[in-house]
């Protein structure tokens, strides 16, 4: 990302000005991350834009933390204490547990530290709220898969199941995990007698090799007709199936969007990056979910009773309650005249003025 990639953009571009009419690519998005981007945003005489996909809440606090965090002592890390941050601009009180780990680690010298710092050393420019974007209409229609892996169609399994039964059980197109977490999933998705898909991908676990089964011995002849595995499907449509009526996710801020986008309460695990802030969202904040399990250590039982309690119509009545809100929320925002398309008015308002057309 950082030695190799830039080269190759720099001379993508190139070519595309070269052989098209310069005035149909005007500006340079791309992802926050991507901080070089401006540099050959420049070199073509291109205004540069910066994409940030996950909530503004991570947004908020990467945009500060340098300055606000170490002037009072917080980053770099130097103890193990739990302590509310409460002076980030935008931001209500928030446990330092619940930052994206990488505010956590001793050592600050890693890759993505150096690529978070630069990132957001220089974006400070105004920003514009648009989207959920994987939701938007444009998006959906085309169907653009995120993921290289064959989607299986779970439709047919699922038409056999009641409405609301059935959980759907996946960690995303990229975080990996460790064997003893799937364990605890496989026995507590015994346990709660739940139905459920569960999309296991290649090199979940990154020790276990593809010839490997990552699922304990003998899981899928218990499972018999209760349950669904396959290595990926279309997460989408499977959320959006009658008979799923919840997720046990990895937090990923397009898996949490989509799910709210179809009224589906989650389950949290969350592994990296974003995603404990994200579940801080969800389960805290929002109310729209559960943690698999309260405390530090991850046990098949207390997984069996959080499925239970978010599968079950009665203990899970407030959760979806809040959903529905949520969900509407959501809607709204994605709405013609919603937030999502004057938000986007305005910034190419902004651009133009900018590009002076
Ligand atoms: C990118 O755009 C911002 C906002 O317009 C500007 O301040 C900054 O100088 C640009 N970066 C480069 C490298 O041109």
């Amino acid at each position: 990302m950082l030695h190799d990639f830039p080269s190759r953009v720099d001379e993508f571009i190139g070519n595309l000005i070269e052989s098209s009419d310069p005035s149909l690519v005007p500006f340079l998005v791309a992802d926050i991350v991507y901080s070089w981007a401006a540099t050959i945003a420049k070199k073509y005489n291109l205004v540069n834009v910066s994409f940030w996909p996950a909530p503004a809440l991570v947004f908020a606090i990467n945009n500060y933390y340098y300055d606000h965090l170490s002037t009072n002592g917080h980053f770099p890390r130097t103890d193990d204490l739990v302590y509310s941050i409460d002076y980030i601009p935008g931001v209500e009180s928030i446990s330092n547990k619940d930052l994206m780990p990488y505010l956590h680690e001793v050592d600050t010298t890693t890759v993505t530290h150096k690529i978070l710092i630069k990132a957001f050393e220089e974006d400070k420019k105004p920003t514009y709220a648009i989207g959920p974007v994987n939701l938007s209409s444009e998006c959906i229609k085309t169907r653009v898969p995120k993921s290289l892996l064959f989607e299986v169609d779970c439709s047919k399994w699922l038409e056999s199941k009641p409405p609301g039964s059935v959980l759907y059980v996946s960690f995303g197109s990229i975080v990996q995990t460790n064997k003893q977490i799937i364990e605890a999933i496989a026995q507590g998705l015994l346990l709660s007698e739940v139905s459920f898909v569960w999309a296991i991908r290649p090199k979940i676990v990154s020790s276990i090799d593809d010839s490997e089964n990552v699922l304990p011995a003998g899981f899928e002849d218990n499972i018999k007709d209760k349950g669904l595995i396959v290595p990926w499907c279309n997460q989408n449509a499977v959320l959006s199936d009658p008979a799923v009526g919840g997720f046990l996710t990895h937090c990923g801020w397009n898996s949490i969007l989509e799910s709210m986008s179809c009224g589906v309460p989650m389950i949290c695990y969350p592994v990296m990056y974003d995603q404990p802030t994200n579940r801080k969202l969800v389960v805290d904040d929002w109310k729209i979910g559960v943690n698999l399990c309260d405390g530090i250590s991850i046990n098949g039982a207390e997984v069996a009773s959080k499925i239970k309690q978010l599968m079950c119509e009665k203990t899970s009545v407030d959760i979806r309650n809040e959903m529905m809100k949520l969900r509407s929320i959501l809607h709204d925002a994605l709405a013609e005249e919603g937030s999502s398309n004057r938000n986007f008015d305005q910034f190419i308002q902004d651009l133009k003025h900018k590009m002076h057309v």
